[in-house]
């Protein structure tokens, strides 16, 4: 049987990516940001999942305004890092697990969530940042992963109760894989950030918190934050934190917090992680 075993909640900020890469680590600038990522490396490491399951957007690398399916699962054996303008980040190809994923399109779909199946994906930042911040400087990802891409670039993205519900789904169909399958479910992107226009570098530290809070305390609540409530309150791009939700919704409903970082700033994004493990 499948099993998801944890949670992981982190922000995908690419220029998290660049200071990785560029062994910048250390700077005043990134070493109060990338010290925290210790403890949830540690974590990861005891875990040793076997699956990873990623909830990220793609921006604009894979899709486009031609075409954006509102949720994709990769259903490859391997996806390259994208070329997002300067090059391939220098990080292992990322190894999949077409036997789950497939299970999985399957599932969800019969669960009448219509995901795009792609045999092929490059993955850009919102896939490898993650996979940098939580495993670090490695030749190969300990583990398989399985992308899956909500649209939150293009109105109308998903609501957060849509992805938690997706959550939901994801756990059954996990439960319901026949190999014993040790399964950690990670939700990027966000925290509070806007690239663009007058209200460019907002950040709101005290909502984020509230958000972090509220994963292990009253899920419910965050259930129910309207689009506009993001936007207004943690700028365009906080809307990324709807994915955090597919995340929250795979896991029981008591869960428990065991690690949080938060820090700012990370290039204009208020960069949170968290770590919940089921309450039982
Ligand atoms: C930034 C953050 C993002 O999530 C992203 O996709 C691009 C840029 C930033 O803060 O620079
Ligand atoms: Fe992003």
């Amino acid at each position: 049987m499948g099993k998801i075993v944890a949670g992981l909640g982190t922000s995908h900020v690419p220029a998290i990516g660049v200071a990785h890469d560029q062994g910048l680590t250390e700077e005043p600038y990134w070493k109060p940001l990338f010290d925290g990522y210790g403890p949830a490396r540690e974590w990861l490491k005891k875990i040793d999942p076997d699956v990873v399951i990623l909830v990220y957007n793609d921006h604009g690398t894979v899709f486009s305004l031609q075409s954006i399916p509102t949720f994709a699962i990769g259903v490859a054996e391997q996806y390259k890092p994208a070329d997002e303008g300067w090059g391939p980040r220098p990080v292992p190809v990322v190894e999949g697990d077409a036997n789950l994923s497939w299970h999985l399109a399957e599932s969800l779909i019969l669960d009448e969530f219509d995901m795009t199946i792609m045999n092929e994906m490059d993955v850009d930042h919102g896939l490898t940042v993650p996979l940098s911040i939580t495993c670090g400087h490695v030749d190969k990802w300990p583990f398989k992963v399985i992308p899956l891409a909500v649209n939150v670039v293009l109105y109308p993205p998903p609501t957060g109760n849509r992805c938690y519900n997706l959550g939901r789904a994801i756990r059954k169909a996990v439960e319901a894989y026949d190999e014993d399958t040790r399964v950690v479910i990670m939700g990027t992107g966000g925290m509070s950030h806007q690239l663009h226009g007058e209200r460019a570098g907002l950040i709101n530290r005290e909502w984020d918190n509230r958000f972090l809070d509220d994963l292990s305390k009253d899920p419910e609540r965050l259930r129910k934050i309207p689009h506009l409530e993001y936007v207004r309150e943690t700028g365009a791009e906080g809307i990324e934190m709807v994915m955090w939700l597919v995340m929250r919704g795979a896991l029981d409903d008591n869960v428990k917090e065991v690690y949080r970082h938060y820090h700012v700033p990370a290039s204009n994004t208020g960069a949170g992680l968290i770590v919940l493990e089921n309450d039982a």
